[in-house]
């Protein structure tokens, strides 16, 4: 019998399922390390911009996922000149780190109403903030939280890349693609 309790990451197809677990644990467990992914875009001028987000939504199947933002954010300005992402997860209760590559399409106005729909009164004050996010104001709270639904803009990740590191004795590093499959390949860590 097998006591290794990460033994799921002896084994490609077990380690991909380990690691959707756990994307989809960090949208409905607060508390889950997949919850605060740092999503990573790339700015105007080609330099790395990196920040803390909620994970709202993944699909297995589809290999998406969502994050919600204001759409007056710098984020959101850069995807629509460089729309690709990467998204970093450590889970060090499953000495797991997950790296997604992802193109992310942009979804407002109707696109992102029924979702809109189903945001919580209170978070929807996070998406409409006066003046824009990193705009300039002269005291610390010189800003308003608004509501606005014209401001709610849904990031949603097609992945194209999972590359799955577990530290163990042996460390295990595989990399899954959409190109694949998704039926992943062992790389040296
Ligand atoms: C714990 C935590 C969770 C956050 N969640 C989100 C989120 O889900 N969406 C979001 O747009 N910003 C979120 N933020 C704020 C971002 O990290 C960032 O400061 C903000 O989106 C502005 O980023 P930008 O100027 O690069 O667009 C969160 C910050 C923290 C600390």
């Amino acid at each position: 019998m097998n006591s290794d309790p990460n033994s799921w990451a002896h084994d490609l197809s077990q380690l991909y399922a380990e690691t959707w677990r756990r994307l989809i644990r960090g949208v409905d467990d607060r508390h889950a390390p997949a919850r605060h992914p740092t999503l990573a875009t790339v700015n105007s001028e080609g330099k790395p911009q990196a920040r803390t987000v909620v994970l709202r939504a993944a699909d297995q199947r589809s290999a998406t996922l969502d994050i919600h933002t204001d759409s007056q954010s710098k984020k959101v300005t850069d995807l629509t000149i460089t729309p690709y992402a990467a998204l970093h997860i450590w889970d060090p209760s499953a000495h797991l780190q997950m790296r997604l590559e992802a193109e992310v399409n942009v979804l407002t106005g109707d696109d992102a109403e029924q979702i809109w729909e189903k945001v919580p009164e209170v978070s929807r004050l996070s998406y409409g903030i006066s003046p824009p996010p990193g705009e300039p104001i002269p005291t610390a709270l010189d800003y308003l939280k608004n509501a606005d639904p014209a401001s709610f803009a849904v990031l949603r990740l097609e992945l194209s890349c999972i590359d799955a590191l577990h530290l163990g004795q042996n460390h295990r590093r595989a990399r899954f693609s959409r190109g694949d499959n998704w039926s992943g390949t062992w790389v040296a860590p």
